[in-house]
């Protein structure tokens, strides 16, 4: 059983409330950084080709150890145990939550109900290895004796979105001649643009859903069935041709997919946290086992360090709790994830579902209300597009928004300056972003330019930047599987410490539920000619609107 310690009733915090109400408000970083030029050294942490650099925020020594203290108040040690352990932390669900056993290489023993889970991880991912041989080698073969280049994952929310991060994320290690397809979205035109693009005769479909009743996946699986039926000809193709990816053997078998190429994972895997289960087979078929496995080692990299670190050393948890002074204490209402790095594209949009789905929640673990802010908002996009388009209102807006700077020391494409050119500005966003410009520094580079002192003071007011606003920077030494697994991790364990220290439950999805069932119930409804009238007034004169439309 998790703690259920309320945090707003522990002393810490308290105190922390306290110090930020008489010491932190009005604190300007600047000052900070001019008073301690041992300030990076003493807020910056390193780990395996992995420098986080958290002198950016608005802290001192005495905001983390406040913060360290709130934690060991919610119990966090006895919460990262019983997580490691396999104990039912997710008790809504009544499951254990061991993402961290699917990339486990200490030898030991992970216990879930009883039993180890070890041996079904350890076969389950030995069969995954021969089948990216058999395809990468040519021996699988297709209906007309080719071999297998396409790969569809047909799946959706964590059966979709970490694969699909990833494989964009690694692209420079994707095995020559595979080429990988992700088809999530219920509306016809994903499936179907993905289809024109697609030869039956090369392509193996993934059919990846934890429960194998998602809607969306669902109908996509069958629509891509029955596209290859019709291609193909006969049913007895359609063994090399479609795989599952589930827990649910039964809806598997229902589907029509042989069992021979069902590989299975466990309720004990959170959807969003999947990715290290067979549901990163699409990763595995595209980058090559070999790299995916570094992938799960560079996760259990940080379970080592995370499971082991002192909290003032504990990287994840210093995310955390950092995170969670601006949220909590500042009402911040969003964080920020900026990848300086092309190929993570998609990586605020996975952790987006990733925080959100995990810590989108207001009722305690004692089943009350919360009475203070819990989840932010997760958003983003890589720099330096970013740079264009939003953050005008991270320097000069009225929110506070907390940013994730990421980047790699080295790219993949070592094409004359770009890099130094992106990397210069992923240093200056966060330098800009810290010191603002003052109204005298501002008045003096106008006084430079020459302009009129009249329109200079009219133009002031406009060209000043507040600064003072908190960046974490990330420098990885280069985005590789090992590198991108030790950074994933790092972000789930962030979103499990504060999921702990908010005394929510992070890991069921309830909040997901309430749209799926009321669209099975007006799914029907949209058919026929009559009018429909069981709803509010605006939702039956919408339906009754796109059916007119729809004539
Ligand atoms: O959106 C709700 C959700 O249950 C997610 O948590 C999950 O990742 C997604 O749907 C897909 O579920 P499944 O893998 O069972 O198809």
């Amino acid at each position: 059983m998790l703690p259920t310690v309320n945090p707003t009733r522990t002393g810490a915090w308290q105190l922390l409330q306290d110090h930020y109400q008489n010491d932190m408000k009005q604190v300007r970083m600047r000052n900070l950084f001019t008073n301690d030029p041992d300030r990076f050294k003493k807020f910056s942490r390193c780990s395996h080709d992995l420098v986080i650099d958290f002198s950016k925020n608005i802290i001192t020594e005495k905001t983390w150890q406040l913060l360290i203290n709130l934690a060991d108040e919610c119990r966090l040690k006895d919460a990262i145990h019983a997580m490691f352990d396999g104990e039912p932390i997710n008790q809504t669900e009544g499951r254990a939550v061991l993402h961290t056993a699917l990339r486990n290489f200490s030898g030991k023993a992970v216990h879930a109900d009883g039993k180890d889970v070890m041996p079904d991880v350890k076969q389950v991912l030995s069969r995954m290895k021969t089948f990216c041989e058999k395809v990468h080698s040519g021996e699988w073969k297709g209906y007309t004796g080719k071999p297998i280049r396409y790969i569809v994952n047909i799946g959706i929310g964590g059966s979709d979105l970490g694969p699909l991060m990833v494989t964009e994320a690694l692209k420079p290690y994707w095995v020559d001649g595979m080429q990988p397809f992700f088809v999530s979205n219920v509306d016809g035109t994903h499936i179907a643009e993905t289809l024109k693009k697609l030869d039956p005769e090369q392509t193996l479909f993934l059919v990846a859903s934890k429960t194998f009743t998602t809607q969306e996946t669902m109908t996509n699986a069958l629509t891509a069935r029955s596209w290859f039926l019709q291609k193909a000809g006969s049913e007895a193709h359609v063994a090399k041709h479609f795989a599952a990816l589930s827990t649910n053997e039964k809806e598997v078998v229902k589907f029509g997919i042989d069992r021979e190429n069902m590989f299975g994972f466990w309720d004990w895997v959170g959807g969003r946290y999947s990715l290290w289960s067979a549901i990163g087979l699409s990763i595995a078929l595209t980058i090559g086992y070999g790299n995916f496995e570094a992938l799960l080692k560079g996760a259990y990299h940080t379970d080592e360090h995370f499971r082991t670190a002192p909290f003032d050393q504990n990287i994840p948890v210093l995310m955390a709790l950092t995170g969670l002074w601006y949220t909590n204490f500042f009402g911040a209402q969003s964080e920020a994830i900026l990848p300086y790095d092309q190929y993570m594209h998609r990586f605020a949009a996975y952790f987006q579902q990733g925080n959100m789905e995990s810590n989108g929640k207001s009722v305690d673990r004692n089943g009350e209300r919360v009475s203070y802010a819990t989840g932010p908002i997760i958003w983003g996009e890589p720099g330096t597009n970013g740079q264009h388009a939003f953050y005008q209102l991270i320097h000069q807006g009225t929110p506070l928004i907390p940013c994730d700077f990421i980047a790699p020391v080295i790219s993949h494409n070592a094409l004359g300056d770009h890099h130094l050119k992106l990397m210069s500005n992923f240093f200056a966003q966060t330098e800009a972003l810290m010191n603002g410009k003052s109204t005298d520094e501002a008045r003096a580079e106008l006084q430079k330019s020459g302009m009129d002192p009249e329109k200079l003071e009219k133009l002031l007011p406009f060209k000043v930047f507040e600064g003072n606003r908190p960046t974490n920077s990330i420098l990885l030494k280069q985005v590789t599987p090992f590198s991108l697994g030790q950074l994933i991790a790092l972000y789930e364990h962030k979103i499990f410490v504060q999921g702990i220290i908010w005394n929510i439950f992070s890991f069921d999805q309830w909040g997901v539920e309430l749209g799926k069932q009321l669209a099975n119930q007006i799914l029907p409804e949209l058919g026929g000619n009559e009018a429909v009238n069981g709803h509010d007034s605006s939702t039956n004169g919408l339906i009754n609107a796109f059916k007119n439309m729809r004539g």
